[in-house]
């Protein structure tokens, strides 16, 4: 069966991920199972890029007739210097995760916003028109998500951050696509306790055996939901405290999850086994 348990053979067509650092990455494991799930002759590889490697590593691609790349930190910017094709969404967010490789023409998107959007459907809100939003964070994460998120006609988005300035860049950013508004960290008790669903963006609560969390859960609403972009742990104390209070809660898998699936989609054309892909990653995980 070999590692992956897919069978490699002449025809078998690559993909992977490129980040420095990245042997922490569950994109294999996660890719392949799609790759075996689905039967597409497929391998998905970890490769180490340093950025000084980058170029060498898009000519590449091309040269090897690699199908698909995932990118991670830190090349979600410059690569998108070595694009033929840029994608709306990723232009205005303006960063790339994921390359498809059209025999040679390379083209980028975007598949994480959208991929936390419908992760929040699939799994805590189906309906987000009309919702008011609270995002905690005004980094690149942040960005991604509130660009999908304003595709989804919702009352409002509020972004708070620890530098002010970058909330509000990122809220005229975004202004001609939905009523959205920074605010002053002051001003996010009041924003939580009116809101239907509060995302933390952050990194706080991310460190093993924390007990950081980027607001006080108690003053969300009861039966709003709390998200969280961190999904190790699964459940950050942030979630954790929400769903003591009365909230549902939300946690950042289905985000590597979805974004992961949307590229698979673009790849190959077929739907992705989610579900699947979920299983071995929860396993990793454990
Ligand atoms: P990412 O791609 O994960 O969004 P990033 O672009 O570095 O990473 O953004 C990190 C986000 O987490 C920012 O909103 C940052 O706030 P600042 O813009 O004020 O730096 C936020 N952040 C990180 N550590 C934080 C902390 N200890 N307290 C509050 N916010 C924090």
């Amino acid at each position: 069966t070999g590692i992956t348990g897919n069978r490699i053979d002449s025809h078998t067509v690559l993909y992977g991920v490129i980040g420095d650092p990245i042997r922490h990455s569950k994109s294999p494991i996660m890719m392949n199972r799609a790759f075996r799930e689905t039967g597409i002759n497929g391998a998905y590889m970890a490769f180490h890029i340093t950025p000084d490697k980058l170029g060498e590593f898009v000519a590449g691609i091309r040269a090897m007739g690699i199908r698909g790349v995932n990118v991670t930190i830190p090349h979600k910017l410059d690569i998108m210097n070595y694009m033929d094709e840029i994608d709306a969404g990723a232009r205005a967010i303006g960063a790339v995760n994921t390359i498809v490789n059209d025999n040679g023409r390379l083209i980028g998107y975007n598949t994480d916003g959208i991929g936390y959007v419908r992760s929040l459907k699939e799994e805590a809100e189906p309906d987000l028109a009309g919702k008011r939003i609270v995002v905690i964070g005004a980094g690149g994460a942040s960005r991604g998500i509130v660009y999908a998120l304003a595709g989804e006609r919702p009352s409002s988005i509020t972004i708070a951050n620890r530098s002010v300035e970058r909330a509000e860049e990122l809220a005229q950013a975004f202004q001609s696509l939905a009523d959205i508004r920074a605010i002053a960290n002051e001003d996010l008790k009041t924003a939580c306790q009116e809101a239907d669903i509060v995302i933390n963006t952050t990194s706080v609560g991310m460190h093993p055996h924390t007990d950081a969390s980027p607001i006080d859960a108690t003053w969300l609403k009861q039966g709003a939901v709390a998200s969280d972009l961190i999904y190790n742990p699964l459940r950050t104390k942030f979630l954790l405290d929400a769903e003591l209070h009365g909230c549902r809660a939300h946690g950042g898998l289905g985000m590597f999850i979805y974004q992961g699936a949307y590229a698979f989609e673009y790849w190959t054309g077929q739907s992705a086994p989610a579900a699947a892909m979920r299983e071995t990653v929860l396993q990793s995980l454990a």
